[in-house]
């Protein structure tokens, strides 16, 4: 049986051996030794929206697991053209071990997932990004040993993708999450109420003032995702206030980390000094896309 990871609700019951894996392979390999657990393998990676990480760590990763990657963008094959998803799932599935797909909406991922005969591995859509909470999860994990009873906050745009996943994230792995967001982008409650099912305090708020207090962990992500583009007037207007800055940072807990998806945008969601400041974690963050997602191909494809 296939597995596929479009929502993090896919790896509730092994999240973090799936990070644990992610950490262990990435000091495997930095001791120079091998970690050729897919070779011969290929990666398909569907991309209709724009990447750096995502593109890049999946390829070096399938590189450093003895496999190979193929990009595909929408732009050039015919999928773009309009060719159905359930066409391109099958003939893909007969070509490569797995599929990453960056799709413009979750309901096309849910198609090609259902027509894939391959894992589908969602590499951002606009209701989840998973694997970078599970990249996050891990970087958390590094800087402080363990995630259980941790407290979160995400500030700024609580009806994105990086949002939602925090919220099952968080859940899953035990940690307490606030949302501040203006009201009129407070997450979607299907992804408020299923973290809340996993016992962790959820709060939703659009209260900045004092916001980081107690907090462990400060995260925020752009205002403006792809696709929202039209909208950027508004937003930037809607979002005033919502910036992170030195101040905020300064209620936190004294160990307290920075963290963002990347892309950022400066003097928007959060001020250079702190994305670049002592307590950012950003580029680790970055980095770990690489590892962490070993672990996940790592384990999708060996069911
Ligand atoms: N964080 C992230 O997914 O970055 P890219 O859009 O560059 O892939
Ligand atoms: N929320 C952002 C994440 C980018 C990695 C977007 O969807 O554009």
């Amino acid at each position: 049986m296939k597995r596929d990871l479009i929502s993090m609700l896919d790896v509730k019951d092994d999240l973090e051996e799936i990070i644990d894996l992610g950490i262990k392979l990435k000091q495997k390999s930095k001791r120079g030794r091998s970690i050729e657990l897919m070779k011969g393998k290929t990666l398909g990676m569907i991309f209709e929206k724009s990447s750096t990480r995502t593109r890049v760590s999946f390829e070096v990763g399938m590189t450093k697991l003895g496999g190979h990657a193929i990009f595909l963008s929408t732009n050039d094959i015919q999928l773009g053209r309009g060719e159905t998803i359930e066409d391109t799932a099958l003939v893909l599935s007969r070509y490569v071990d797995i599929i990453m797909y960056r799709a413009k909406n979750n309901q096309d991922m849910k198609e090609l997932a259902k027509y894939s005969t391959k894992p589908v591995i969602s590499g951002l859509d606009d209701k989840e990004h998973p694997c970078q909470v599970i990249t996050d999860l891990m970087t958390i994990k590094e800087k402080k040993g363990s995630l259980k009873g941790l407290n979160f906050v995400y500030i700024g745009d609580g009806n994105n993708n990086m949002a939602h996943s925090y919220l099952l994230g968080c859940g899953i792995v035990g940690m307490n999450v606030k949302i501040v967001a203006p009201k009129k982008y407070w997450s979607d409650g299907y992804y408020v109420e299923k973290a809340k099912k996993f016992g962790v305090n959820v709060e939703v708020t659009d209260n900045i003032e004092g916001s980081t207090k107690n907090t462990d962990i400060i995260a925020t992500d752009t205002w403006i995702s792809m696709g929202d583009e039209a909208e950027k007037v508004k937003r930037i207007k809607d979002f005033q206030g919502y910036s992170i800055d030195e101040h905020l940072m300064s209620l936190a807990n004294p160990d307290a980390i920075f963290m963002h998806c990347l892309p950022a945008y400066y003097d928007y969601e959060v001020t250079k000094e702190v994305a670049h400041g002592k307590q950012s974690v950003i580029f680790d963050e970055a980095e770990n896309r690489l590892w962490a997602q070993i672990g996940i191909m790592v384990t999708l494809t060996n069911q």
